[in-house]
């Protein structure tokens, strides 16, 4: 079942996206070589400590960090821990704030100093795919339109599209229907409807569409080692358009 969301639950979600927003911003601030992705952790638990709101994924299906923070070949849900971030490294950042019950998702691959071209066409590709899905999500439109938006840009690209995990309904609960996959799917294919609240998240390979999870458990990399790019935002579904909510 979708549940759908009011206007009240959709001030909530703004307000608990603005949050998001913030943390990214405040954690740019700070990535340069040198830190490891646990002070990165630090760095958005003190911030949501401070705005009194939560980290969504701490402790969510045993997960131990903060944030997910997925280094070049990674593709998500890096465990933030004692690897030292290096000049030319991309990194996927994808966090979750709880404010009251109200849940946002949201990601960016942001460059650390001078990155391969092959890497900022990657990342820049990967952040359209989001946006020309965004631009489909509107009521009367259907899941596979946003499917489709990505999957035709990034293969336009020839780029590999991550296919073992997809966006999702969200707001009340991390992860809620209906599943967004990145390319066409035989699944359901509900319509979008006013009040629907989605997670829509590219997961974008410069080589094959194929993952493998590490041995941690969570850790999911690209079968290829080559590098992923990732891009996500909590948007509402309204009649003729979508409001972005996991933005300044
Ligand atoms: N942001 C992820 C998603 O979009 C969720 C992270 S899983 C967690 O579905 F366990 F780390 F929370
Ligand atoms: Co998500």
């Amino acid at each position: 079942m979708i549940k759908l969301k009011n206007e009240n639950d959709i001030k909530n979600l703004r307000e608990s996206g603005y949050i998001l927003a913030e943390t990214f911003q405040e954690i740019k601030k700070n990535i340069e070589p040198g830190i490891t992705t646990l002070d990165i952790d630090k760095i958005a638990e003190d911030f949501v400590k401070k705005r009194k709101v939560k980290a969504a994924f701490k402790g969510y299906m045993g997960y131990p960090g903060s944030i997910c923070i997925s280094v070049n070949d990674e593709v998500i849900h890096g465990i933030p821990g004692s690897r030292v971030i290096k000049k030319g490294d991309i990194l996927s950042l994808d966090f979750g704030i709880d404010l009251r019950g109200y849940i946002t998702d949201s990601a960016i691959t942001v460059p650390v100093g001078d990155i391969s071209d092959a890497d900022k066409k990657l990342m820049k590709v990967t952040e359209e795919c989001l946006y020309l899905a965004i631009d489909q999500s509107k009521a009367g439109n259907r899941i596979s339109h946003i499917s489709k938006a990505v999957f035709t840009h990034a293969k336009k690209n020839q780029y590999g599209v991550v296919r073992d995990f997809c966006g999702h309904g969200v707001g009340f609960n991390l992860h809620e229907e209906p599943q967004i996959p990145n390319y066409i799917s035989s699944g359901p294919n509900p319509r979008l409807k006013k009040g629907m609240v989605i997670a829509i998240e590219p997961m974008i390979n410069l080589g094959v569409d194929d993952v493998v999870v590490m041995e941690d458990g969570w850790t999911v990399k690209t079968a290829d080692n080559l590098n992923s790019a990732h891009f996500e935002h909590t948007i509402a579904i309204y009649d003729d358009h979508a409001e972005i909510l996991t933005c300044l």
